[in-house]
């Protein structure tokens, strides 16, 4: 248990760290004294001396060393800490990261003259406040939560740290666009305190499907009006074959009869379908209102809700029409999929497999033993999957948002999966059970490279197959399916970047011209 405190000079790290560790019993440290006893020097010493880039390595070479030396304790960090990004996503995957705010002019009441900060000397203290404030917005914005300070004692701020430190959400760093993924049992009670966080005015949208709606929507709705919001509900028809422009327009349409505002917002309420809908209506709708995500099967809490991609299917495909707009909100509620078919469930285990490949070993080993209590749906297990599966999703998509390179990745097992899914017509079988098949055709091609074992093939061959779901490729690879694969060109290349697996952990892209990775597939058909 760490938790790191940060926030602007005057908002209150080390009175509230030093409060924290009393009140709970914990170590702490305030970083700048640190610096100053080692090094015997004041910060705005080592400031003038060694300037601002020298004092950060310093900095960060301490704060490095508190953090491995100490599992648990509270760090009041400077305030400028966590301004080197690989060192605050460090300290984000470490322990709990706590931005403290208070209004400007209540940081300037809180720093006086400003003596002894070397980035306010000499200057118009609140001026200077605003300024910094604002050019860090973005960066003290990737936390695991803002605090005000403002009108707050100090032990309604420490029972707050701690309650986040005992059930911290999962953090997707994107600058002013980050948002936090909660995962429990029974947190959809959260969702009218998330929807006050992001929307300004009481109209809200709530999006959900024919076969969700009466499991659930009247319990979400009911939450939402809590508010005093007004609850505009919109129920599509249920499935793949309705994530169509046209259900997109009733989503628009019933917004609009509505009288939703700029300052509203979306909830979706679903799986993955109606969650790619509800985002890509949402980021048109007036030109874009947030979107908070509510995801109700397995796949969608462990990877259509988190990353920000949106959109529908046309005749021409899969999502080929869509946005990046990503939610302001995630709350996967495991309660919900109580109401889920085994068949869905085990869809959505065939993502987790695909997470805990990329991830590493730890991961597998992991679902290998918790195999049964995943498929008889046991909270504790699947909400370690959930976690693993978001928690890596997260950092790829922090890394690569927009899908240049790292973020292909996650497309392990889906070029095959969906040239499966393609040539079957969208029918008769699911997408977790297509990239079930295409995650096999990818080792089985791997070990042909010499890229992956026969261990490794094995491996993930018996962990799938012992979740239900389907293995035996080989039959799928035929002329139609490789058709698809060829006609998948990524608009226009000859090649497909190709996610190669090894050894869990070790996931890479091949770029393949398209005749060869079909004559490696025909190759796999025996
Ligand atoms: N945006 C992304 O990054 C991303 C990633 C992966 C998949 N996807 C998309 O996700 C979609 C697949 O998602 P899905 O598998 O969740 O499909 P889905 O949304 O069609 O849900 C599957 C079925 O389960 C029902 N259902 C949902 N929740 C239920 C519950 N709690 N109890 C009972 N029934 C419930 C639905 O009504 C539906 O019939 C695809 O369209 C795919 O393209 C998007």
């Amino acid at each position: 248990l760490r938790i790191f405190l940060s926030g602007p000079m005057g908002s209150g790290k080390s009175t509230l760290a030093k409060h924290v560790a009393k009140r709970f019993g914990l170590p702490h440290w305030d970083l700048d004294s640190v610096i100053e006893q080692r090094s015997g020097a004041t910060v705005a010493g080592l400031f003038a001396a060694r300037g601002e880039a020298e004092f950060r390595a310093l900095e960060g070479a301490i704060v490095r060393e508190l953090v491995a030396e100490n599992a648990r304790g509270v760090f009041a960090l400077g305030g400028g800490t966590v301004l080197d990004p690989v060192l605050r996503r460090e300290l984000l995957r470490r322990g709990v990261l706590v931005t403290l705010r208070a209004d400007v002019a209540e940081l300037a009441r809180r720093v006086g003259s400003g003596a002894g900060r070397p980035l306010l000397a000499g200057q118009d203290v609140t001026a200077r406040l605003r300024e910094l404030t604002a050019a860090r917005a973005a960066v003290y914005a990737e936390c695991h939560a803002t605090l005000d300070t403002n009108g707050r004692d100090l032990e309604q701020l420490a029972q707050a740290v701690m309650s986040l430190a005992n059930d911290p959400p999962i953090v997707v760093p994107l600058g002013l666009r980050s948002y936090r993924v909660e995962v429990g049992s029974g947190i959809r009670s959260r969702v009218g305190e998330r929807v006050s966080g992001c929307a300004k005015s009481e109209r809200i949208v709530l999006v959900s499907d024919e076969t969700v709606a009466p499991l659930w929507a009247g319990a979400i709705a009911a939450l939402l009006r809590q508010g005093q919001r007004k609850v505009i509900e919109v129920v599509l028809p249920a499935g793949e074959e309705h994530k169509t422009l046209r259900s997109v327009e009733r989503i628009w349409e019933a917004a609009l009869d509505g009288q939703v505002d700029r300052g509203g917002a979306v909830v979706a309420l679903g799986g993955g379908v109606i969650g790619d809908m509800a985002g890509f209506a949402a980021s048109t709708l007036l030109r874009g209102v947030p979107v908070g995500q509510l995801p109700t099967t397995l796949l969608a809490m462990v990877d259509s809700s988190v990353g920000g991609k949106t959109g529908f299917d046309t005749r021409h495909g899969k999502n080929l029409v869509g946005t990046f707009h990503q939610p302001s909100f995630v709350l996967c509620d495991v309660e919900m999929l109580q109401t889920l078919p085994i068949e869905e469930r085990r869809a959505g285990l065939a993502e987790v497999v695909k997470a805990a490949w990329i991830e590493g070993e730890t991961a597998v080993s992991e679902l290998e033993r918790d195999r049964e209590a995943l498929l008889a749906g046991q909270t504790e297990a699947t909400l370690r999957a959930i976690r693993m599966s978001i928690e890596m999703k997260a950092r790829i998509v922090s890394e690569d948002e927009r899908e240049s390179d790292l973020r292909a990745l996650l497309n392990l097992g889906h070029t095959v999966g969906h040239a499966i899914e393609a040539a079957e017509g969208y029918q008769g079988m699911r997408h977790g059970e297509a990239v079930a098949l295409g995650m096999v055709a990818a080792l089985r091609l791997s070990a042909r490279l010499g890229r992956a074992s026969q261990n490794d093939v094995e491996r993930a061959v018996a962990l799938l197959s012992g979740l239900g779901l389907p293995t035996n490729v080989g039959p799928y690879l035929h002329e139609r399916v490789l058709s698809f694969i060829a006609s998948d060109k990524k608009r226009g290349s000859e090649r497909i970047a190709f996610v190669v697996p090894g050894a869990p952990g070790s996931v890479n892209l091949r770029s393949t011209p398209i005749p060869e990775l079909l004559s490696l597939l025909t190759a796999l058909e025996a």
